[in-house]
């Protein structure tokens, strides 16, 4: 490993949170009566997640899977797995998927279709950032945040190899370090 990797701010907190507050009223006004379960996918989306649930005045609860895609670096390894289940039963739910990136698509759609498998009573999914110039398979986005370009983005939730989860800001990594 070389030098430090280079971070150049895209979206500022302000940014961040004008989008949060729009796909919170936009989630508010479609699930307002349907006590949905909220099923954020570890770790990238804890930030996310968490501001979007406190700004939810209504009953539904959270629950937390973990996919396995992502190896070391920026690659996906193409494989993905579910190292962790959801708890509660999705069966006759409304089930909202909360991510941070879309980029191949290939984990949402694995996790989609693993869940509707389990027969919801519906199944959405609300992404914070869509990569669209990398999807590999299409996705359906029903609550889409910030478009992002063609490059490896990190803060906000989203590591690179674990590190700059905590910055509060998202940037784009200029180069690998
Ligand atoms: P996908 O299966 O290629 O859509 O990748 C989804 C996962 O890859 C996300 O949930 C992230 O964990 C990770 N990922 C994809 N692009 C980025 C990025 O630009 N920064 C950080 N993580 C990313
Ligand atoms: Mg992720």
């Amino acid at each position: 490993m070389g030098s430090e990797p280079k971070l150049s701010v895209l979206f500022t907190r302000d940014e961040i949170e004008a989008t949060v507050n729009r796909l919170a009223a936009e989630i508010r006004r479609d699930y307002l009566t349907k006590h949905p379960i909220l099923i954020a996918v570890l770790k990238g989306s804890f930030m996310f997640l968490a501001d979007l649930i406190r700004r939810l005045d209504f009953p539904l609860e959270v629950e937390f899977v973990r996919l396995s895609s992502y190896g070391r670096g920026k690659e996906s390894s193409g494989k993905i797995k579910l190292a962790q289940r959801p708890q509660a039963k999705v069966k006759g739910r409304h089930v909202l998927v909360i991510e941070d990136i879309i980029d191949t698509g290939l984990t949402a759609g694995f996790l989609l279709d693993y869940l509707g498998k389990k027969k919801p009573a519906s199944l959405k999914l609300c992404v914070l950032t869509d990569k669209p110039a990398r999807r590999q398979t299409p996705v359906n986005i029903d609550y889409r945040g910030l478009t992002v370009p063609d490059k490896f983005i990190v803060g906000y939730g989203l590591d690179w190899d674990e590190r700059f989860r905590h910055l509060p800001d998202i940037y784009v990594m200029e180069n690998e370090g």
